[in-house]
């Protein structure tokens, strides 16, 4: 199926692909996603004496939680960590779900970013985040900081910029799929009212419209909401979008939650084109709800088009839970067995399952490769993305 979709690409949008995900981004992807992050958990684990227990025993999360006096509200994001290392092949996981420790070597965070800084200086605005976060886990387990305290800080929110921005190698590269595919699926359409939703920082809208202006061709784009939850991103994409003095499109600002029927934000039915959001939606309390009040405002014709962090499978663990694991409202989803099994992100096939019980057709989507669901041995990195779009017909 996944190797079906990528082959409906022409050679040109390959060579397009191949540019955003190229094999340097592979390997800063590795170094940063996988072992730099591995190495930070270690250190963490050592810091606060877990990697001296991991060493000796087979310890349960359970047991690690009671002896380290961890507020209870610590077991999913510890439970993650275990887990991801256990993924990454750095810590033993028994039957009965115990950890176990037997590496010899040291890895050093420090020398693994000298290292993938000198192939791409840009990933300090990924690394830059993940040390804050790690930095203040201690706190998030002991209960002395709630994860929003930390994910929100005020003089943190730069990071977060920093982090959405397109400089940020190890993040653009969602904004720039995004991108690829509302070029590719509006193709030959104009007139277009697009609606984005979970805008953030502006960092989908700068690269759409980065795509629009590198294609050449007039915009097929004529009105665009940028919306958001929250008032404090929907000012800094503001600001990021008028810093780009661009006229593809007129656009407005609008506050909007698409954990709430849209048609009750001042959005009406069937008024909209194109419904587009960058690493928004996985964010839905309950998915089909939402995907539901997204289907309701999209005219008959018009699509949803999204680019997300995609697992290669539902129990794959991805790097950037560490972080979002903090939220409450990451981890406080509707959960479904069939539909959505674990909160946060989807892989493709629990993707496709959301949109068609939301009443979408002609489901497709593009990968950041096309290797199977697999890592692939050479890069060690198998599908991270996916651009995906729904028809309302
Ligand atoms: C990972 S960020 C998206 C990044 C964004 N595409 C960018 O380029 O900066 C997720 C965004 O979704 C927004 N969000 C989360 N829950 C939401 C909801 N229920 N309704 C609307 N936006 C929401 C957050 O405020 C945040 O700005």
């Amino acid at each position: 199926m996944i190797d079906k979709l990528q082959d409906n690409l022409t050679l040109e949008e390959k060579k397009i692909l191949g540019g955003i995900f190229s094999e340097k981004y592979y390997k800063v992807a590795y170094f940063s996603g996988i072992a730099y992050a591995s190495s930070l958990l270690l250190e963490l684990f050592e810091k606060i004496g877990i990697l001296e227990l991991l060493k000796n025993n087979y310890p349960s999360s359970k047991e690690i939680i009671e002896k380290f006096d961890f507020i209870l509200g610590a077991k999913y994001s510890l439970e993650w960590m275990l887990n991801f290392l256990s993924q990454a092949g750095l810590l033993e996981k028994t039957e009965a779900n115990k950890y176990h420790y037997n590496k010899t070597e040291n890895i050093n965070p420090q020398k693994l970013l000298e290292e993938v800084t000198k192939i791409d200086k840009n990933i300090v605005f990924s690394t830059n985040l993940m040390n804050y976060v790690i930095s203040e886990y201690p706190n998030f387990f002991s209960g002395r900081k709630k994860g929003f305290e930390i994910i929100f800080a005020a003089d943190k929110m730069s990071l977060w910029n920093d982090y959405f921005n397109n400089e940020n190698s190890g993040y653009s590269a969602y904004n720039s799929l995004g991108a690829f595919g509302v070029a590719k699926w509006v193709a030959g359409c104009n007139n277009l009212k697009l609606l984005e939703l979970g805008g953030g920082t502006g960092g989908a809208t700068s690269a759409l419209m980065d795509r629009l202006i590198k294609e050449n061709k007039s915009s097929p784009i004529s009105e665009y909401i940028f919306s958001d939850v929250s008032p404090i991103f929907l000012r800094i994409g503001n600001r990021t979008i008028m810093s780009k003095n661009c006229d593809c499109f007129p656009y407005l600002l609008k506050r909007l939650d698409f954990d709430k029927p849209l048609v009750e934000q001042e959005i009406a039915e069937n008024s909209i084109d194109i419904v587009y959001a960058v690493n928004a939606l996985h964010a839905a309390r309950n998915l089909v709800d939402s995907l539901k009040n997204i289907h309701k405002v999209i005219k008959r014709g018009g699509k949803i088009i999204f680019c997300e962090y995609c697992r290669p499978n539902i129990n794959h663990l991805l790097l950037q839970e560490f972080i979002f694991c903090l939220l409450d409202n990451y981890m406080n989803v509707d959960l479904d067995c069939r539909l959505r099994p674990v909160p946060g992100f989807l892989d493709f096939p629990h993707w496709e399952l959301n949109l068609e019980a939301a009443g979408f057709k002609n489901i497709e989507a593009i990968f950041n490769t096309d290797a199977d669901s697999s890592l692939d041995p050479k890069i060690k990195v198998g599908i991270i993305a996916a651009v995906i779009k729904g028809e309302k017909i």
